[in-house]
C-alpha cells in the first residue's frame, strides 16, 4: 500500500503514565506484543510494538528520579531491551544476549542521571534489525530543572519527531528484507508512525526532538524554504549554544533537538521538511520528503532561544591516556567487521579503567557505506573528521558518530560512571546484526 505525501495528519505517540511512584522512583510497565495499527489508509498493519503500538509510548522522566520499567514479553520471539544513551549499569543495559523469553519479563532500572533525548529499542543478537523494523522502538525523554527553566518552547510546542522508513506490501503488511546483508530501506517515510504527515502549526517557534529510528537510512534534513534550522541539542542533551545550519546529516540512532521558527512565514505557507540525498541511501519516488508544516494560525510567542544553553565541560585532548584505532569495513566474506573481526562474546577489544579518557578513531576506508558508530555507556565528543573540525551542529555531546564514506572520525570520551562490559557497534542495524559489533570492558570488574 501507499499514500500521497502530506495527506495524513501528524500525531505524537502517547506519553506513558507510571503504574505507581514513590519518593525516588517511577514504576512503568510495557508489554511487547503484536498490535494492529493504522499506518496506511485501508487495512491495518500488524506490528510488534511496545504496548502494541507503533512507535512505542514516550516515557518522560525528571532527571535524577529513578525509572523502573517492567518489560513483559508477550511476543513469540526472544526480545532484549536497550535504552540507548542512558548511563545504565551492565545488567540493565540490554546486553545483546540478555534475552527476555516469550512469557517472561525483566525489570530495568534507569538512573536518569542527565537530561537528554534517549530511545529504547530491541538489541537481540542478529535480530535487532528485524525486531526494531517490526516496531520495537520508542522515545524516552529526560528533563532537568535547568532545562525546564530555560525559556524554550514547551508543552504543545515541544514535539517528538521519530523518523523511520518502511516498505509495505499491497495488503499494508510490513515487508522486512535484509537479504542483501547491507541495508533495509523502505520507500515510505514515516514520522511518529504516520507516512509523510502534515502538521498544522502556529506562526511561532517550535522545538522538535528528532530521532532517526530507521534501520539503515540516513537523512539530510533541510527546510524547503532554505531557511536555517536552529540546533539546540545533540544525542547527549543541550549544546552549550545554539547553532544555525542549512542542513543536518542524520544517521540511524542520532538525535538532534531543533528549533524551527514559523513566525517568518505568512499564514498559508507550507514548509516541507526535506530529505536531501546522501550517499548509499536507496532513492524512491518520495524519499526526498519527510513531512510538511502548514502555518495555519497566528499566536503570540514568548519563547526565546537563549544564546547560552548550558555549560559543557570539554575534555582537553591532552587528558587522553590512550588512543585506539578501529577500521570499519566489509570483509570479503560479507561480514561487516571492526578491525577485521566479527562479533565474539568472548572477545573484549578495549579495557579502559574507570574515569580514563580515551580517543577512539573510526576509519571507514571505503565508499561502500556509511557507519553510524555507537558506544554504550558514555557521551563523547567529535574531535575531528578527516582532520577537519566536526560540523558546527555536532559539537555537542554524542553517542553516535556519523562515519561517512572515506571518513576518519576521532572522538574523545571519559569511561564512566560504571565498570563492566558494554557494547559498541555500527547502528546500521543490518551491519550490527552481521556483525559490526563488539565490546569494551571498563575497569577490572564487570559482568
Ligand atoms: Cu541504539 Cu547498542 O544501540
Ligand atoms: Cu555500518
Amino acid at each position: 500500500g501507499t499514500v500521497a505525501p502530506f495527506t495524513l495528519s501528524f500525531r505524537t505517540p502517547p506519553v506513558l503514565n507510571p503504574v505507581r511512584s514513590d519518593s525516588t522512583t517511577d514504576y512503568y510497565q510495557i508489554r511487547m506484543q503484536k498490535g494492529q495499527v493504522d499506518i496506511l489508509p485501508g487495512r491495518t498493519t500488524e506490528v510488534w510494538g511496545y504496548n502494541g503500538i507503533f512507535p512505542g509510548p514516550i516515557i518522560k522522566q525528571r532527571a535524577n528520579r529513578v525509572s523502573t520499567v517492567r518489560f513483559i514479553n508477550n511476543l513469540d520471539v526472544n526480545t532484549c531491551v536497550h535504552l540507548h544513551g542512558m548511563t545504565s549499569s551492565p545488567q540493565y543495559d540490554g546486553y545483546t544476549l540478555d534475552f527476555i523469553s516469550p512469557g517472561y519479563y525483566k525489570d530495568y532500572v534507569y538512573p536518569n542521571s542527565r537530561a537528554a533525548n534517549f530511545w529504547y529499542h530491541d538489541h537481540g543478537l542478529a535480530q535487532t534489525a528485524r525486531n526494531v523494523y517490526m516496531g520495537l522502538a520508542g522515545m524516552y525523554i529526560v528533563q532537568d530543572d535547568q532545562e525546564l527553566a530555560l525559556p524554550l518552547p514547551k508543552g504543545n510546542y515541544d514535539i517528538p519527531l521519530i523518523i523511520q522508513d518502511r516498505q509495505f506490501a499491497s495488503d499494508n503488511s510490513l515487508i522486512f528484507d535484509n537479504r542483501n546483508q547491507t541495508s533495509v530501506m523502505g520507500d515510505t517515510i514515516v514520522v511518529n508512525g504516520v507516512p509523510w504527515p502534515r502538521m498544522e502549526v502556529a506562526n511561532r517557534k517550535y522545538r522538535f526532538r528528532v530521532l532517526n529510528a530507521s534501520s539503515s537510512r540516513s537523512y539530510g534534513l533541510a527546510l524547503s524554504t532554505g531557511d536555517a534550522l536552529t540546533v539546540i541539542g545533540t544525542d547527549g542533551g543541550l549544546m552549550s549554544a545554539p547553532v544555525n545550519t542549512q542542513n543536518i546529516r542524520l544517521a540511524p540512532a542520532e538525535r538532534y533537538d531543533l528549533i524551527i521558527d514559523f513566525s517568518r512565514y505568512p499564514l498559508g505557507t507550507q514548509v516541507e521538511l526535506q530529505n536531501l540525498p546522501l550517499p548509499n541511501n536507496l532513492v524512491f519516488a518520495n524519499t526526498d520528503k519527510i513531512m510538511r508544516f502548514d502555518v495555519v494560525r497566528s499566536e503570540t510567542d514568548d519563547s526565546v532561544v537563549p544564546s547560552t544553553l548550558r555549560n559543557i565541560q570539554s575534555i582537553p585532548e591532552s587528558s587522553a591516556v590512550r588512543t585506539r584505532d578501529f577500521t570499519v569495513q566489509q570483509r570479503a566474506d560479507g561480514v561487516w567487521a571492526i578491525n577485521g573481526n566479527g562479533w565474539d562474546r568472548n572477545r573484549v577489544d578495549a579495557n579502559p579503567q574507570l574515569e580514563d579518557v580515551e580517543i577512539w578513531t573510526f576509519r571507514n576506508t571505503a565508499n561502500l557505506s556509511f557507519h553510524p558508530m555507537h558506544l554504550h555507556l558514555i557521551d563523547a565528543r567529535i574531535l575531528d573528521r578527516n582532520g577537519q573540525p566536526p560540523f558546527p551542529y555536532e559539537v555537542g555531546l554524542k553517542d553516535v558518530f556519523y562515519v561517512g564514506e572515506n571518513e576518519t572520525v576521532r572522538v574523545i570520551g571519559r569511561f564512566r560512571p560504571f565498570a563492566g562490559k558494554f557494547m559498541y557497534h555500527c547502528h546500521n542495524m543490518v551491519h550490527e546484526d552481521r556483525d559490526m559489533m563488539s565490546q569494551f570492558q571498563v575497569g577490572q570488574g564487570g559482568i
